[in-house]
């Protein structure tokens, strides 16, 4: 069935010029992008986002990250496109992560990885509300 996640072209690869490559191959793999724009968010916007991290010890150094520089958030579409978008993205340190994965092609570390995706339908949610308003979603 159709479905919605969540995703974001991290500052790492804005910053390197991988956008256009990092959109190709979400494409490629047969997402239809419903929903995308380039912004730079604050430090009090990424805490917002990551709260569910918010006592793990590297969420200081995560939220600093997401507020470095501009991102693209994007909401995503195809069937069982939440589950897809993982497998896509790859393991979150691209040390691990499978060939032709975005984070193998484009991350350098388990901090700075190049894309964010939604890791269940509750987060998406939570995610997509936050990003983006109704009205940006038809
Ligand atoms: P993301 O999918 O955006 O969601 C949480 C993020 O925390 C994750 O990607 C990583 O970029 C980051 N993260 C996870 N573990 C670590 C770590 N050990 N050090 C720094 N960042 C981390």
């Amino acid at each position: 069935m159709s479905q919605r996640t969540f995703s974001i072209i991290k500052p790492d690869a804005v910053k390197a010029g991988n956008t256009a490559a990092i959109l190709a191959e979400i494409q490629k793999a047969g997402f239809k992008i419903v929903a995308i724009k380039r912004m730079s968010i604050s430090l009090a916007q990424a805490e917002g986002f990551y709260h569910v991290h918010s006592a793990r010890p590297f969420f200081g150094e995560l939220t600093q990250f997401m507020s470095s520089g501009p991102i693209f958030p994007m909401v995503l579409e195809k069937d069982n496109a939440i589950a897809d978008f993982r497998k896509l993205m790859g393991a979150t340190n691209p040390a691990q992560a499978e060939e032709g994965t975005l984070r193998k092609l484009f991350a350098a570390s388990i901090g700075e990885n190049a894309v964010h995706g939604s890791d269940a339908e509750d987060t998406a949610a939570f995610e997509i509300g936050y990003f983006f308003a109704g009205i940006e979603l038809k």
